[in-house]
């Protein structure tokens, strides 16, 4: 018997649920798992407040790191022992699990399973963020959202790696701190700043080529005004709120600007886009051009309190829920 977390109803962290499970052989092309570690990220609250709907009862998560204890029929290139790890596959709060072979990646031997649950999903963001979506080099300026958090300290030492100078907003002075310590090279304590005000001075107002906003609703309007003319905005989250209807000719009086809305899963939709993406982070994690900052760490059994501390803002860094 294994345990994992169940959430019959969508609502706060209390409606998350320690319920056994009997999680049964992999069927065809699927393996085991026994789970190490889980990455706790912002889009967990999502599901579990409803607000990306799925059938209930559901098991929350979308990432983890683990060894493969069974293999079942027609899967090759994995056998028992094997390490590994998954990113944007639901059901991860658990002890154990089934998921289809070619969902999850082998780990190197420098990289630990903790290590792993706590950057597949949030590293491979970033990853997609700076090399696909925009290409991030040494001539750019550029705006990180919330950078002190999971996406945002990876992101920020990855495109400072790659040459950028990287400007990011931050709540209070710990964070700035942290930020800084990561890469940043301007970081913006928005909640006594005025950030659009701070990007026209750091850049003697050029302004930027490109924003990276996971904050949503409370940034996005602001945000805008922090472009060039055709810059790119990259909206990839919506931590404070869903950004309302945009009207379009906004985008023109801007100045002929570009506006996304990715998400990792178009990006990762292939086997090829998966090995590609996390050979690149594996790579970066391995020469130490980014560190991964496991700063909170909890029992899978307490992932409520994990939930109600990252919606408080009092996480930074990578959190991830032990086994
Ligand atoms: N589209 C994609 O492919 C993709 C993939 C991964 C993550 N994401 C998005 O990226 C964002 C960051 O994810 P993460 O897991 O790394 O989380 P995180 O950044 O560690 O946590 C969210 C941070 O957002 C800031 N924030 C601003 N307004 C907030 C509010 N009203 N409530 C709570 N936090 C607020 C806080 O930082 P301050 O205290 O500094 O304000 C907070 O620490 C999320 O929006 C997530 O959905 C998108």
């Amino acid at each position: 018997m294994s345990y994992s977390i169940h959430i019959h109803n969508p609502g706060g962290p209390e409606v998350m649920k320690w319920e056994s499970a009997d999680v049964g052989a992999p069927g065809f092309g699927q393996v085991r798992l026994k789970q190490n570690a889980i990455g706790l990220n912002f889009i967990d609250i999502y599901y579990r407040k409803g607000l990306y709907p799925t059938q209930m009862p559901f098991v929350p998560g979308m990432e983890a790191a683990g060894i493969v204890d069974m293999v079942g029929d027609g899967v090759a290139n994995l056998k028992s022992g094997d390490r590994v790890a998954y990113a944007m596959v639901l059901g991860a709060y658990a002890e154990t699990r089934l998921i289809l072979a070619d969902q999850v990646v082998k780990l190197p031997d420098e990289v630990s399973t903790q290590t792993a649950a706590a950057m597949m999903l949030q590293g491979m963001t970033a990853r997609y963020l700076i090399r696909d979506i925009y290409k991030v080099g040494p001539n750019d300026t550029i705006l990180i959202h919330a950078t002190a958090g999971g996406v945002g300290l990876i992101l920020c030492q990855w495109a400072a790696a790659l040459g950028a100078t990287v400007i990011g907003t931050v709540s209070s002075e710990e964070k700035a701190h942290l930020a800084k310590a990561n890469g940043c090279h301007h970081p913006i304590i928005y909640t006594r700043e005025n950030f659009q005000k701070r990007v026209l001075e750091i850049t003697d107002g050029k302004k930027l080529p490109v924003v990276y906003d996971s904050v949503g609703k409370e940034n996005f309007m602001k945000s805008l005004d922090c472009l060039q003319p055709r810059g790119l905005m990259v909206l990839f989250g919506a931590s404070s709120g869903a950004v309302p209807p945009l009207d379009l000719a906004v985008l023109a009086q801007k100045g002929s600007l570009l506006v996304t809305r990715p998400t990792l899963a178009t990006f990762v939709s292939t086997r090829s886009q998966l090995l590609e993406n996390s050979s690149d982070l594996f790579d970066v994690v391995r020469t130490c051009k980014v560190k991964i900052n496991i700063n909170q760490t909890y029992t899978l059994k307490d992932a409520a309190k994990a939930h109600s501390d990252m919606e408080a803002r009092l996480t930074t860094g990578s959190t991830i829920l032990t086994v």
